[in-house]
């Protein structure tokens, strides 16, 4: 079957708490998983950067949904088209938890990223690399 892949990046509303964060990675894995999407959702903290990919009409169907939650807005796409090969074979989310203080968000992402091509590579760990810590 045919991939289709989108990128797009949104600005959080308000605050996610790590706890949100979770959350949201929770349910999304299992809907991700019964529509054989997967990708990565990066939290920075003030931004969101998720790559979905899978099937043409399951991705489409995501981002609809994703793109109506109102946790977050300016929700905008950076990439869009068919995709060979998957660049993420897991669902996965990477984002900040005070929990886990050792665990930089960085190393987290550069290790999600060990089978995306330049680009991709590119936006995320861009992205990581954004996120300063509250002092
Ligand atoms: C930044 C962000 C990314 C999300 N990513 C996904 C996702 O990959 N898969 C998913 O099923 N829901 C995701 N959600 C949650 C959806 O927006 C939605 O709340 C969820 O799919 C449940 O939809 P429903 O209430 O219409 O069933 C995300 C939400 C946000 C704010």
């Amino acid at each position: 079957m045919s991939l289709y892949q989108i990128m797009y990046i949104s600005t959080v509303v308000g605050t996610v708490t790590p706890q949100q964060c979770a959350a949201i990675a929770q349910l999304s894995a299992i809907n991700n998983q019964r529509d054989d999407v997967t990708g990565l959702l990066l939290f920075n903290s003030r931004r969101f950067l998720q790559v979905l990919e899978g099937p043409k009409a399951a991705v489409d169907r995501i981002f609809a949904r994703i793109h109506a939650d109102p946790r977050h807005r300016a929700v905008v796409k950076l990439r869009e088209g068919p995709i060979a090969t998957r660049e993420f074979g897991q669902w996965a989310m990477a984002y900040d938890d005070p929990a886990r203080p050792s665990d930089s968000l960085k190393n987290t992402v550069a290790a999600l990223l060990e089978q995306a091509g330049p680009s991709t590579r590119a936006h995320f760990t861009g992205s990581a690399d954004l996120h300063r810590p509250a002092a």
